[in-house]
């Protein structure tokens, strides 16, 4: 079955580009963005491998630990970091899980064999220091991921994790959030001190400090 948002994450123990990690303990008390993708040596994984790279100090800021994997060996992995440095100017200092036996991509769910029988398909795991799922994506084998999709949508998990709030469509760090259904409001008066806006009752948006 495969893993759902609310669910712990699968541990592992496994060989990456930085040694053998026991997943829970290497993640524990940080943010996760695990990824997986199809293969070392492929010209969209090499982008998005620079991406994350360059993106370090984002991910640094918001408490977050990439985890790339593939099913190749960490060889391979350490070879093609050498061509993702060049190519993508940048230094990539996140571990790559060698996933030769597909053993964690199968655990994950990561091999879908209508994509591919072997490799792995781009799936996003946001995994939170409790190490409970908050949100998965699926990408397919031919298109690249949205960075800044994947630190949006931490900074709005992060921010509906503090408030008793919710994100609308399209929300950006500084846009008005929504006041969730749940909170009366009286109850909103102690928490939203800085007021509201009522587009129905349903609908109230506020402006956080
Ligand atoms: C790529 O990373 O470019 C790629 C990998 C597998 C299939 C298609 C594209």
């Amino acid at each position: 079955m495969s893993l759902r948002i609310g669910n712990i994450a699968p541990n592992f123990k496994i060989e990456t580009t930085q040694g053998t990690i026991d997943f829970h303990d290497w993640a524990k008390g940080s943010w996760t963005f695990f990824f997986s993708h199809p293969a070392d040596y492929t010209p969209v994984c090499t982008t998005e491998m620079g991406r994350t790279a360059q993106l370090a100090p984002e991910f640094e800021k918001r408490n977050v630990k990439p985890l790339g994997l593939s099913t190749d060996t960490v060889e391979e992995h350490l070879g093609w970091i050498k061509d993702v440095n060049e190519t993508q100017n940048t230094v990539l200092e996140f571990p790559i899980v060698a996933d030769k036996d597909k053993k964690v991509a199968e655990l994950y769910d990561m091999i879908h064999p209508d994509e591919d029988d072997t490799a792995a398909v781009r799936s996003v795991f946001i995994i939170d220091p409790s190490m409970k799922i908050r949100l998965t994506m699926t990408y397919p084998m031919a298109v690249g991921r949205n960075f800044a999709e994947i630190l949006r949508v931490i900074d709005a998990l992060q921010t509906t994790d503090k408030q008793e709030v919710a994100c609308p469509a399209d929300w950006q760090v500084g846009h008005p959030v929504i006041i969730r259904p749940s909170v009366s409001d009286d109850d909103a008066k102690n928490k939203f001190p800085q007021g509201w806006k009522t587009l129905r009752p349903y609908l109230r948006l506020t402006n956080l400090k």
